[in-house]
């Protein structure tokens, strides 16, 4: 029985997934709510799933999806019409769409604007930290930086991004942490937005990558309804893998000081490791979306998932396999270091493998790497304020991060 809640195995759910791994290529378990699921946990077992086509990634009919009788509801289940919810041919049109909104140099060109946005946030910490002893670096740095970054994408107007961020969070919180109707008003609002957003980016298209893909979806094919979704995709998929991934680099690098200094003596070289290891060490999405069999499948080692089973890959688990990642469970940014003669690190699957490989993988390293070190550098006497073996964790399968962060 596993219970994705529980919060012991929210922080360090790593000793379960190797008694997994140890198992076998998947792994049947029931979860608190009574489901079954194949968990696969080990690295090479992970990307053959993620690659091989009879793991669909179209929810069943009906499972998991809010039946359409609300505003809200209604707003839920058409924006869940997005790629990740596809496999091909639908799939790889959505996708090629994107591939070219996303293209390198349209996503480094913005790094100046990253770099104010972060310097704008350090400040807030260190108001923060200046008029009431500490800061809680999730609420102040780690969860506005990406939605921030996720405005600039879509093109969302200076005015409205505060807007956005309070939807944002109202809609990632749990229903019953917020006032009732709190979480049904956000959706609703969410949805009416993004379909302004997209008529207003038609009439007239700024430089942001949305408009990039409004004006190509046209071409692509793409109806309304599914670029709303894709609107409401790069938001969900961009901020809390983010969020989390920055959280969580900032909670190793200050419970392993050595790694700062290194870290503040040779930035070249070490902040994009650092980025890397943490990825690694602490996958900001701990499984991929659920994937489910067209058919029985037969994996490597002989286990047999048959048609129709519900299949979680594990990346938190496979970037800790010991046969892929020496020492696995050690945080070690010289892994990635460059070396001398040129040899490649091993490398992770915290961006997914296969079709659905990570869009936003160079925005989310150009975030951390402008991030960090500017955090770090304006800040440099940040210490923790709280024990970090007493940190909650986000509860479930899919994100891992700490909740909170209190820094002094
Ligand atoms: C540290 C940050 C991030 C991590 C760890 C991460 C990880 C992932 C992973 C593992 C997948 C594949 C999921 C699956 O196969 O079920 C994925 C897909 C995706 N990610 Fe990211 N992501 C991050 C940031 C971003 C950002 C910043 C964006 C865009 C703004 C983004 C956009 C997407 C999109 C659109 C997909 C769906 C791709 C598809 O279905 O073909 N991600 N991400």
């Amino acid at each position: 029985m596993l219970d994705p809640a529980d919060e012991d195995f929210a922080r360090d759910p790593y000793p379960y997934y190797a008694r997994l791994r140890a198992q076998g290529d998947a792994v049947c378990v029931t979860l608190a709510n009574g489901s079954r699921a194949w968990l696969v946990t080990g690295y090479e077992q992970t990307r053959a799933v993620l690659a091989d086509p009879r793991f669909s990634n179209v929810p069943p009919q009906g499972a998991g999806r809010p039946k359409a009788d609300s505003p809200a509801q209604r707003a839920r289940a058409l924006l869940a019409r997005h790629m990740l919810n596809s496999d091909a041919p639908d799939h790889t049109r959505l996708r090629k769409l994107t591939t070219a909104a996303f293209a390198p140099r349209r996503v480094d060109a913005l790094r100046p604007r990253i770099e104010v946005l972060v310097k704008g946030l350090v400040e807030e910490v260190a108001g923060r930290i200046e008029r009431d002893g500490s800061a809680d670096l999730v609420d102040a740095f780690a969860f506005p930086l990406p939605v921030l970054v996720i405005g600039e994408v879509l093109g969302v107007p200076e005015s409205d991004r505060v807007a956005l961020r309070d939807w944002t969070y109202r809609v990632g919180s749990p229903a019953d942490a917020l006032p009732p109707g709190a979480v049904d008003e956000a959706w609703t609002q969410l949805y009416g937005y993004f379909t302004e957003l997209i008529a207003a980016k038609r009439r007239s298209p700024g430089d942001d990558l949305f408009s990039v893909l409004v004006h190509d979806s046209a071409e692509g094919g793409l109806d309304d309804g599914e670029l709303l979704a894709m609107a409401f995709l790069l938001l969900f998929a961009g901020y809390e893998t983010t969020m989390n991934l920055l959280a969580s680099a900032a909670l190793l690098l200050l419970s392993h000081p050595q790694e700062l200094a290194a870290a503040q003596a040779d930035p070249a070289a070490r902040w994009p490791a650092i980025v890397e290891e943490t990825l690694r060490h602490a996958s900001p999405l701990e499984g991929t979306t659920w994937r489910r069999t067209t058919e029985d499948v037969a994996l490597s080692d002989g286990t047999r998932i048959p048609a129709g089973a519900s299949v979680l890959a594990v990346l938190a688990a496979a970037n800790r396999d010991p046969a892929h990642f020496p020492d696995p469970d050690a945080f070690r940014p010289d892994r990635y270091l460059p070396t001398a003669e040129g040899a490649r690190p091993a490398p992770h699957a915290a961006f997914g493998h296969g079709p659905h490989f990570c869009v936003g993988s160079r925005l989310a390293r150009l975030e951390a790497q402008i991030a960090l070190p500017l955090l770090f550098t304006t800040l440099p006497g940040l210490r923790l304020a709280a024990d970090p073996a007493g940190l909650p964790y986000r509860p479930g399968l899919l994100v891992r991060g700490p909740r909170v962060l209190p820094v002094a």
